[in-house]
């Protein structure tokens, strides 16, 4: 049976990612079924790098079980390469985050990294942001007045119910934004008390962007 073409996509751009990965480097790890590939050709690397940080309970489970070194970030400091998916790209490498629910450790990480990869296949890439719900996650208590606040912007706020965050937080999907200005949005909903963090991926886009295996530069 032939391979389907959006996995074979994934896989091929996360074995892509391995050309960034160089001798005893620390490397940021995201989170998701793209990441997954790249993990497996990561771990036939274990030995050339010192290490790799999680952005999530997942992924620091999968890298264990690989038998790669979890670090972590507080030790490592700034480090010089993250790998991570994305729900959503725009020819300028700004993301919609969070699909999986990783977005606040997954931002932690890509601010922490000199060069962020973003690794795609193409049913991922859009001209405009906003068709994939946007995650916002959410200090429990301000869940409603949150959801408030993002209906006055234009969104349709949907609690992804049941689910908890790995550091104990809930999750809004919007729905129905237009987002034209990524980076003025992400400015604004951060600013919203009890927001912990929001998924555009504007302010500290991704550098290189791999889709179905191919390089891409934003903006260019
Ligand atoms: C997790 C994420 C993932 O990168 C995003 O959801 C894409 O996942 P996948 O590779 O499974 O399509 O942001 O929080």
């Amino acid at each position: 049976m032939s391979e389907d073409p959006r996995e074979r996509g994934k896989r091929l751009s996360a074995l892509k990612a391995l050309d960034w990965v160089e001798e005893g480097m620390v490397v940021g790890v995201g989170t998701g079924s793209t990441v997954a590939y790249f993990i497996e050709a990561l771990a036939k690397r274990r030995h050339d790098i010192e290490g790799a940080v999680a952005s999530s309970r997942d992924t620091a489970a999968k890298l264990e079980s690989r038998g790669i070194r979890l670090i972590d970030l507080n030790a490592a400091g700034d480090i010089p390469l993250y790998v991570d998916g994305a729900d959503e790209c725009d020819p300028y490498g700004r993301l919609i985050k969070g699909g999986g629910g990783a977005l606040t450790r997954e931002k932690i990480i890509a601010e922490a990294a000199a060069r962020f990869v973003c690794i795609l296949d193409a049913s991922k890439q859009v001209e405009l942001l906003g068709r994939f719900p946007l995650p916002v996650e959410v200090i429990p208590m301000a869940r409603s007045l949150v959801a408030r606040k993002l209906r006055a912007l234009g969104g349709l706020p949907v609690w992804r119910e049941g689910y908890v965050t790995d550091n104990g937080h809930w999750i809004l999907d919007v729905h129905g934004l237009s987002i034209l200005d990524p980076v003025a949005l992400e400015r604004e909903i951060n600013q919203i008390p009890g927001v912990v963090t929001v998924g555009l991926f504007a302010r500290r886009p991704a550098d290189l962007i791999v889709v179905d295996g191919e390089v891409r530069h934003p903006g260019r």
